[in-house]
Formats: C-alpha cells, structure tokens, sequence
C-alpha cells in the first residue's frame, strides 16, 4: 500500500445540498420493491442459472411477494430469450406480477427485447446507458451531447414499437448507469431527454433507475444525489425514482436506507446480495430492518431458510453464517453474558405481558422469520452456565435448579475446552447423563419400598455398595427422610438433604420425572445429584444416590 494514498486516489466530490432535508426524515412505509436476481444477480455467476434454475428461483421470488421481477436480458441471449417466453407462454407470472426486461440503447437489442415480450400481462422495459465521467472518456469515448443522443435514440427506439405489445401493459425505465459517479446536473440533462420522449405523466409514470453502480462514497453522499434529483428533476410526480446499489464500500443497504428518507419510491436489488464483485443490495435485510421498526416490509420472509435452500441451489452461491437475518450464526449466541441475557429476555417475552419485541442481543423474533430457538445457543468453551442451562431445557426440558446450574456449567465447560469445538444440545445432555445420571459406583438401587403409618413413613432399601449387597430400613416423615435415616443405619457418615425438586421429563425415550437433589455432608461440602425413573420416588432416590457417589 501506499504511504501517500492521496498521491494516486482523490475524495469525492460532495454535492452541494446545505439545506438536505432526508436526515429529519424516518421510514414509515415499505418502499415498491424489484428483485434483480435473475439478471444482475444471474449475470455475475461463475455459472449463470440454466432455465429450471431461474423458473425455480423466479417462483421462490414470486411466492415471496416480489411485483416486479427483472427476469433478463433476453436480447443477450437464447437463453435469456427463451426463459422470458417460457414464463409468458407457460403463463408464469401472475397477473400482478411486472416482468422486467433489461437492454441497452441499440436498435437490434430493443428488437429482440419486445419480441421476448409478446405476450406478456406486464412488462417493464428497461433502457440504460452509462453516464459518468469515466465511462464517458475511457470506455464510449464521447461527449456529454452525444451521451444524451445515445439515450433519446435508445428512448425512441423504444418509444416507436410500444405498439407492438398490445395486451401488455407497460411501464418504461431509465438507468443512466453509474449515477452515483455522474455530476448530477448530467444526469438531470441526460434522465429529462428520456422523459422528452416516453412523456410520463402522473398517471402513467416512468421509473427513473438511479444506479449506484460502484460505491464511490458514503451513503450520505448517494442520498444527497438521490434527494438533489428529487427536489431538481422536472415533473418529479410522474416519475417513480428508485434505487440500485451495490455493496463496494459495504454500505449498499445503508446508501439504500439513506436513499429512502432521500425521497425514492423504489429499490432494486437481490436477496442475499448477490451481484457484481461485492453484490447487489441485500433486500432481505432491508426489507427486515423495516419490519423490525413495526414497518410491514410487503415481502414475506416466514421461511427465510427454505427460501435461503432454493437460492444456494439455484444460483450455487452460499450466505456466509453472519449474513444478516438470514446467516447461520445470526440467532446464536456463544458469549455466556449473552446466552444469559437471551434467556432472561425470551423468558420474559413468553410470559406475555409486553407488547414490543424488546429481547437483548435478538433483533427479531427469529420464529417469525422460520427460524428456531432451538438455533438460538450454542455451547463452546466460552459459554456460561446460562447456555448450557437454557440448550438443557429448551431441546430436553431438563430444568436444572439455579445451584445445579452453578455445578454443571463448569463441569461442562471443562469438557467442552477439552473437545476443542462447540457441542450440540445432544452432546451436553450425554455429558449431564454422564455425571449425574449414569454413575453407579459405589451406590447402586435394587428396589426401594415405603409403607406409610401415622404419617411416619417407613422404607426399605436394597442396594449395591461397590458391586456388594447391601439392605436397611429406615423411618422418618418421608421416603427421602427415611431412606436418609436408612444410610445412618448402615454406618454411611451423616448427611441431609438440602434441596429437592422435581419434574416431568416432557417426552421423549425417557418419558419419565426427573429428580434434582443436593446433599449436605457433615464437613459441609455439597453435592448434586439427579435421578430418573417412571417413578417419582424411585427417580428421588436416585438422585440421592447420584449425590452421594459424586461426594
Ligand atoms: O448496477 C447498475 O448500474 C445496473 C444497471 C444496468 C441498472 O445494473
Ligand atoms: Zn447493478
């Protein structure tokens, strides 16, 4: 890199806008939103879609409630030709359902364009041609004028065969491509030529598309470009000004957002942010940044994972895990203050009484978006207790009591540090199985019985001490009194129980109550024990024995 980067790169050149009025302004409303997935997004594969991809994907897209879909540029290929007439021959789309078809300002490309629409209940056709300074010199090699003549050619091209699609209703658009990097009073000259000829009106409006094509500054910057085209363009209400950015500084979604409050109607973009080198704008998460301010987004996004399938296949592209809302990772959490925060949150949430959403560390509820709880934590070696606790209940409905918690949170820990990786919820019950439930040396239960007598309950207990029988009585005002009355009897060194709880284990092979016990020794070290059994009183006596073969 260079010490003096500003002896080769230069700032950009801000517009003059002191009186900008979009940083006052908020979202309330969802903007009309255009999925370019199937062109812009298609175009920059290693291996474009075939057909059956692009019908599988324009489906996925349609179900989730994308209007306006850019299906191609049919004039660029037989490909893209034919998979625009099998959608209209094969009467695809729905009735609502815009079809937009990009071409560039030459007469033989706009040709095959109408003819790929024949047909077609909507259609929008898309012209563009590219405007900045740089695409001007290096690659047309043109002026300004001519610039401008390109577009109006291109426009009246166009303009000429509307005709011949009778049937179909259309909306015509104009990119000046690269906008973000165009002097703005360019693109008001070369966007005001184009509407010279298609003549919008506020009933029929024309979409002026104003690309940022590169990122080549802030977003501040593109929503001063957007709100100056806004406020200085001519009959600005009969035109639908939108959007198109890509992610080249990693600010698509907030030059999109900036966009808005800026005064567009419109967005176009991908879902995931495919696209060109960094991608297109991610209209996931700017659709799901809406609705997590209360804003219906129009777009359902209820199985964000199926649609996230079809798109992987589809396009063999893979949504890296921290992707917003739709990422692998987005609803886990590996920090323990953090698992503990979520918990306490949801809990809370679950108890109902609070109307907003308001869980830390949880942007959204991830069950409206498909997405499960069971997601939600993970264990690895930096977790707290808190995760290893809520993994025990949520997948198991294991409720440790808060101290059992304190107990086996490092107990887990330690073996998690020694696996070196994160362990699923199936891993940590066989580890809790392991310590607590599975130990039989020295205590191990033959049978156990109680009868009851003026409430003075008297027990039987048959046990295994280190692989040798063992029987005794004992008495006291319960099982677990007498069956600790028993062991003093037998000469085992005193000990009381200091707590005890218990629960229906939900379902599963168990299908049984779980026991919790702590004993107290004399010398007052304490242990935890557990117990499971179809039996209550036998799953108590097994955590006690739990306890003591911890001890
Ligand atoms: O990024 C871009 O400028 C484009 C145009 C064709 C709209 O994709
Ligand atoms: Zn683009």
């Amino acid at each position: 890199m260079l010490k003096d980067p500003s002896q080769k790169y230069r700032p950009f050149a801000p517009v003059h806008l002191p009186d900008r009025q979009w940083p006052n302004r908020v979202l309330t409303c969802a903007p009309l939103w255009c999925s370019v997935d199937l062109r812009d997004g298609n175009q920059a594969l290693a291996v474009p879609m075939n057909i059956s991809q692009k019908l599988e994907l324009f489906q996925t897209l349609v179900k989730c409630g994308f209007k306006e879909i850019e299906v191609g540029f049919p004039s660029a290929s037989n490909t893209e030709f034919s998979f625009n007439r099998r959608l209209i021959e094969e009467n695809r789309a729905p009735g609502d359902v815009w079809l937009q078809a990009l071409v560039q300002a030459r007469e033989d490309l706009i040709e095959r364009t109408f003819e790929s629409l024949v047909g077609a209940k909507k259609a929008i056709i898309h012209l563009y041609n590219s405007t900045s300074p740089a695409q001007r010199r290096v690659v047309f090699g043109m002026s300004k004028e001519e610039i401008v003549r390109v577009a109006v050619r291109g426009a009246t091209w166009i303009q000429e065969r509307l005709p011949r699609l009778k049937g179909t209703e259309v909306m015509l658009q104009y990119s000046p491509e690269s906008f973000s990097a165009t002097e703005v009073e360019f693109t008001k000259e070369v966007s005001e030529a184009v509407m010279e000829v298609w003549k919008p009106t506020p009933q029929r409006k024309m979409i002026l598309n104003l690309p940022d094509t590169v990122e080549v500054a802030m977003p501040n910057v593109y929503a001063d470009q957007i709100e100056w085209i806004c406020r200085n363009i001519r009959d600005r209400d009969s035109l639908i000004i939108s959007l198109h950015t890509h992610n080249d500084r990693c600010t698509g979604v907030a030059a999109t957002e900036l966009g808005l409050l800026a005064g567009a109607d419109r967005v176009e973009g991908t879902i995931f942010g495919n696209g060109e080198r960094t991608g297109n704008l991610d209209i996931v998460t700017v659709a799901l940044n809406l609705y997590m301010h209360g804003i219906d987004p129009k777009l359902d996004f209820s199985d964000l994972t199926a649609m996230l399938e079809v798109y992987e296949r589809c396009t063999g592209m893979t949504v890296p895990p921290r992707q917003p809302y739709a990422g692998e990772l987005v609803f886990t959490a590996f920090s323990g203050s953090h698992q503990d925060a979520i918990k306490k949150g949801l809990t809370e949430w679950e108890r109902g009484g609070r109307q907003h959403w308001d869980v830390p560390y949880l942007t959204i509820d991830p069950t409206d978006i498909g997405r499960e709880y069971r997601e939600v934590i993970r264990v690895n070696s930096q977790s707290g207790k808190g995760g290893v606790a809520y993994l025990l209940e949520s997948e198991f409905g294991i409720e440790l009591p808060k101290e059992m918690q304190r107990e086996f949170g490092p107990i887990a820990n330690d073996e998690v540090d020694r696996l070196g990786r994160e362990v699923s919820g199936a891993e940590l019950k066989a580890m809790f199985w392991r310590e607590y439930i599975e130990r039989t040396a020295p205590w191990q239960l033959r049978g156990f019985e109680t009868e009851s007598r003026n409430g003075i309950v008297r027990c039987r207990a048959r046990l295994l001490r280190d692989d040798q029988p063992i029987e005794f009585s004992g008495e006291g005002n319960g099982p677990l009194a007498a069956l600790v009355h028993g062991f003093s009897t037998a000469g085992v060194p005193r000990f009381e129980i200091t707590h005890y709880s218990e629960h229906a284990l939900s379902s599963g092979e168990e299908a049984a109550a779980i026991a919790y016990i702590q004993v107290k020794h004399s010398d007052g070290r304490t242990r935890w024990g557990a117990g499971v059994d179809t039996n209550i009183e036998l799953a108590s006596v097994k955590a006690v024995l739990s306890a003591l073969n911890r001890s």
